[in-house]
Formats: C-alpha cells, sequence, structure tokens
C-alpha cells in the first residue's frame, strides 16, 4: 500500500482551484469543487493528453485537447472521443491539509 502524498494546506486550495501532484510517479490532478475535493490522474483516456487546466463545469473536467469530458468523481467518461473512465484517487484531509494516495496497487 501507498503512503499518502501532501497536496497543501487545506486553506491554500480554494473552491474552483486546482493543483497537479505528482503521486509516486503519477501525475494527479486534484480539484476543489464547492468544498469538495477530487483526484482524478492527469491522463486522457482518449490519446494521453493532460487533463489539468480543462475547464471545469460542476463536477465535469474537459479535456483541453480534444473536449472529452469526465466526471471527477467517478472518472467516467462523459462524452466522445474519450470511453474510458480515467483512474480517481482516494483524498483525504487530515491536520489542515489535503492528501491524496494511489490505491492501484493495493
Ligand atoms: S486527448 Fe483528451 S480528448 Fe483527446
Amino acid at each position: 500500500m501507498s503512503d499518502w502524498t501532501r497536496v497543501c494546506a487545506r486553506d491554500e486550495m480554494g473552491p474552483g482551484a486546482w493543483r497537479v501532484v505528482d503521486v509516486d510517479g503519477a501525475q494527479v490532478v486534484v480539484v476543489n469543487v464547492d468544498g469538495e475535493h477530487h483526484a482524478i490522474e492527469d491522463v486522457c483516456t482518449h490519446d494521453g493528453g493532460e487533463l489539468a487546466g480543462g475547464r471545469i463545469c460542476g463536477h465535469e473536467i474537459e479535456c483541453p485537447r480534444h473536449g472529452a469530458r469526465f466526471d471527477l468523481r467517478s472518472g467516467q467518461a462523459l462524452c466522445a472521443p474519450a470511453y474510458e473512465p480515467v483512474h480517481v484517487f482516494p483524498i483525504r484531509i487530515e491536520h489542515g491539509a489535503v492528501w491524496v494516495r494511489d490505491d492501484r496497487w493495493d
């Protein structure tokens, strides 16, 4: 089981903010949606583009390259040209900070 990676202090990342963190070699986009944090792999399942910086609307993020959209809560692909989900990582709020962990190898 991998360790938790600290993203930032909770108050450094208000609603609407996002950032990319390296979690054991995986690039992960962490997004604050109305006070609720979500973390997804920064790799679009259409053609490997980065999702970071994509338009965020509610719980959806749009890939900047060709416009596929993904649900930040489930990773589910919501429209073409992506059909496969992106991985969603567990988030923890502890000691005033946001933490994320890669659970794919548990
Ligand atoms: S790489 Fe994301 S939609 Fe094409």
